[in-house]
């Protein structure tokens, strides 16, 4: 089990009692109630031996750990690992899509018992693999990550693939009843060398006048948006970007709760060697629930959930605070690692302005976020973030620019060793960073080259989302 005084470990993010999580699987809003899955290896702190976990909520805060709702079944097209996929009501049955691994396939599996709050029991489909094997036609590489919406003539599933020679792919399917499928075409395949050989954990959907088609992408191992046009069943992308540049979002699913919000997790991983997450006894955890939605301008605008304000505790707040070079926001006294804070800074004159966070009083340990002028960019530096030499130690940097006379407002929260960052509704970053000294708890506000003002501050102690102790989830 991991050790709950683990300073390391997130307190207001998902994640399993212990072991392993990947990514994010099956979200469905049924009955009122949310159902997450997730890659879990009941064996250990590492990829492998991979399960779906269960849990349940009823408001997107606090979590119920439910039985593991699918292990591999040996002999099974799944004997391999059940990797992911989703989740679909098909005429009032919940309905699991899901790649069966030894080798990739694609199987279904049903709620045994609708009725059941917990959804606790699944069957699978005696006509499983449901896809048996990728176009005989296409040379892929991989085949897996099942994605389905309905249309009005039948069902569509995307799955996560790559052509051999031309680049990541994903491949359209139709069914009329989720069991016999057909393969159409590529919904869309890579016109460019930079986007990876393979795209994993595929999402479709609509936003705005556009469709959004998200891949995870390897390598380089980051989430591509991609908005565009859906037109003949083919998806033509207009504009990629990288969804998160913080090095650890990845393989995020969305989908659509019964309010009508598209809602987001994805999987953060850990920034640190293999050792020390066995020595953790957990590894990886989801991000905070975002809602997405489109921006004026065409591009996706991702932000946590309202629900999560629930989970703010004690209060500070600063207001019009002058930040010169050197001075660190004189009056300012917050800390903490486990924060939410909102910070609202005017440039006026600083080439770089923006917070250290886990700072230790002797600056020995912190790491640094802060918006580029020079750049034009919202920096993360994690060089100095911790002394074990072990943990991520780099400068991520996300695309950003700021209009003249526009405001930056940061809203971060900080869990253990979680930073995720919202930056003026368009950029986020979602990063690990592991200080090792028990000081490393400072907030503070820094300017470089030039004078910024900091409009405004806040702090709130965040609680935690799980209460009690926590039993580890097993197979029914
Ligand atoms: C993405 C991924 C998926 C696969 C799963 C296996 O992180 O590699 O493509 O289904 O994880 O755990």
């Amino acid at each position: 089990m991991s050790r709950p005084e683990d300073p390391h470990r997130p307190a207001f993010h998902f994640l399993p009692p212990a072991n392993w999580i990947n990514d994010p699987n099956g979200l469905i809003h049924w009955r009122d109630r949310y159902h997450l899955f997730y890659q879990y290896n009941p064996n250990g702190a590492f990829h492998g031996t991979i399960h779906w976990g269960h849990a349940v909520s009823d408001d997107l805060v606090y979590w119920h750990d439910l039985p593991v709702a699918l292990a591999p079944v040996p002999g099974g097209p799944d004997k391999d690992g059940v990797f992911s996929g989703c989740a679909v009501d098909r005429d009032g049955t919940p309905t699991l899509v899901y790649t069966g691994i030894g080798p990739e396939v694609q199987c279904v599996a049903e709620a045994a018992d609708p009725g059941d709050p917990d959804l606790a029991a699944w069957t699978r489909r005696r006509d499983n693999p449901v896809i048996a094997a990728p176009p005989p036609s296409l040379a892929v590489r991989g085949f897996r990550d099942p994605f389905v919406w309905r249309e009005d003539d039948g069902w569509y599933c995307a799955i996560g693939s790559g052509i051999k020679g031309r680049g990541g792919a994903v491949l359209l399917y139709r069914s009329p009843d989720l069991v016999r499928w057909e393969y159409l075409h590529e919904l869309c395949i890579s016109d460019r060398e930079d986007t990876g050989d393979m795209w994993e954990c595929p999402n479709f959907f609509p936003a705005g006048d556009r469709h959004v088609l998200l891949v995870s992408s390897i390598p380089p191992g980051s989430v591509l948006c991609m908005t565009g046009e859906y037109r003949a069943h083919r998806f033509v992308p207009e504009e990629t970007t990288v969804l998160d540049e913080g090095g650890s979002f990845y393989a995020p699913q969305v989908m659509l709760d019964d309010r009508g919000r598209r809602l987001m997790w994805g999987w953060l991983r850990e920034n640190r060697g293999a050792d020390a997450q066995v020595a953790a006894g957990g590894s990886g955890a989801l991000s905070l629930p975002t809602e997405l939605s489109m921006n004026r301008d065409g591009t996706l605008r991702v932000r946590p959930v309202h629900e999560i304000t629930s989970l703010r505790g004690a209060h500070s707040h600063y207001r019009d605070v002058p930040v010169r070079p050197g001075d660190g926001g004189g009056e300012i006294a917050i800390a903490g690692t486990r924060l939410e804070l909102e910070a609202v800074f005017a440039a006026g004159g600083a080439r770089q302005f923006g917070l250290h966070l886990f700072e230790s009083p002797d600056g020995a340990e912190r790491t640094r976020l802060f918006f580029d002028g020079a750049r034009q960019a919202l920096v993360l530096d994690r060089s100095a973030s911790s002394l074990d030499p072990g943990a991520a130690r780099d400068v991520r940097a996300a695309p950003m620019g700021l209009a003249p006379g526009e405001a930056l407002t940061l809203r971060v929260f900080l869990d253990g060793s979680v930073i995720e960052v919202f930056a003026n509704d368009r950029v986020v970053l979602s990063s690990r960073v592991y200080p090792t000294l028990p000081e490393s708890r400072g907030v503070r506000p820094f300017a470089v080259g030039g004078p910024a003002a900091l409009r405004a501050l806040h702090a709130w102690e965040m609680r935690p989302i799980w209460r009690g102790d926590r039993v580890l989830p097993v197979a029914p």
